[in-house]
């Protein structure tokens, strides 16, 4: 098949393009570099260097895709409030130019990297995809809103939205310090520097690991309908920060950290029910926290 995939020198979009190539898709991939990396792009792919929120750039893209895997945009509920504009027109205004491109390619479906960020906080049971949406983050409100423009388009151009839960592993940016909770704790451990926690060690997560997400990510097939599907993306298990402080320890012994304030828009707790999940792609089992940290540690240390 012939796959446009958004975001593709990022961390999870670069993976997924990799997996797609390996499996003999044709893939043309796109991304501004605002936070990715161009030696992510696979050498295979056809790419072109542009930033979504100018739909200008975008018709001039000669491809017409079967399928759009849409992962571009800002990714840290952080960096959102830093500009708020900014981050609707990277976030929002990009999605619904990517809509009027399917339209228009008469692509058969858009595959969309929404997020946890949508629920707000939900309490302490594990969320499930038909509760309310009560987003903190200029970031949550933004993907909310891109759902919903998927969502009123969905008779033009069906979509699968997978909200996922803090995605980890090998080709996260260590460098960017202000998104991806495991790969900022890791990155400072590696350095033997005091990592900043940023609020309550209490607060608890939904770690999974970046395998398992481009598993489904290339299982599309599983919703290669007309149906809008809001699916999540996470391994079920409730990590709070101390226990992810405590295995990255196994690892990496002598770390030390300190409690800082908390950021602005940051959800205390959130786990995922992967129970639609599980059934829809016949998924059930999952890298635990554990492994999947030894695997990503591993690979940083060759
Ligand atoms: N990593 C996670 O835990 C996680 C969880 C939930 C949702 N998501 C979403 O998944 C997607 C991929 O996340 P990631 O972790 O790979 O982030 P990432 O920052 O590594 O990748 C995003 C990519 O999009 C590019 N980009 C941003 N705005 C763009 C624009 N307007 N035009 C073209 N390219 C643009 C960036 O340069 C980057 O390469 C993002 O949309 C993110 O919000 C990520």
């Amino acid at each position: 098949m012939k796959i446009f995939i958004t975001g593709i020198a990022g961390f999870i979009g670069s993976k997924v393009a990799q997996k797609m190539i390996s499996l003999g898709h044709e893939i043309f991939g796109v991304d501004d570099f605002s936070s990715g990396l161009i030696e992510n792009v696979p050498k295979s792919a056809y790419f072109m260097e542009l930033d979504l929120s100018d739909i200008n750039s975008l018709n001039k893209i000669d491809f017409n895709p079967d399928l759009i895997f849409h992962l571009a945009g800002q990714s840290s509920g952080e960096v959102s409030f830093d500009n708020p504009v900014v981050d609707l027109s990277k976030n929002t205004v990009s999605t619904l130019n990517i809509i009027q491109f399917g339209i228009k390619k008469q692509s058969k479906k858009i595959y969309y990297a929404s997020s946890m960020s949508v629920y707000g906080d939900a309490g302490n049971l594990p969320v499930s995809e038909n509760i309310a949406c009560q987003p903190l983050s200029c970031y949550g409100v933004g993907k909310l809103a891109s759902e919903n423009y998927l969502r009123i388009f969905n008779n033009k151009i069906p979509s699968t939205i997978f909200r996922m839960f803090n995605v980890y592993g090998p080709g996260q940016n260590l460098e960017n310090l202000r998104q991806g909770m495991v790969s900022i704790f890791v990155s400072y451990a590696l350095k033997n520097k005091a990592i900043p926690v940023k609020g309550s060690l209490n607060r608890f997560r939904d770690f999974v690991f970046i395998d398992d997400v481009v598993d489904i990510w290339c299982d599309f097939e599983k919703t290669l309908d007309d149906n809008l599907y809001i699916i999540n993306i996470g391994n079920g298990t409730k990590t709070t920060v101390n226990n992810l402080l405590s295995t990255i320890q196994n690892h990496i012994p002598n770390l030390c950290w300190n409690e800082i304030d908390g950021t602005p828009g940051d959800q205390f707790g959130i786990y995922c029910d992967n129970n639609l999940l599980k059934k829809i792609y016949n998924k059930n089992k999952f890298i635990n926290l554990e492994l999947g940290l030894s695997r990503y540690i591993e690979k940083l240390r060759n």
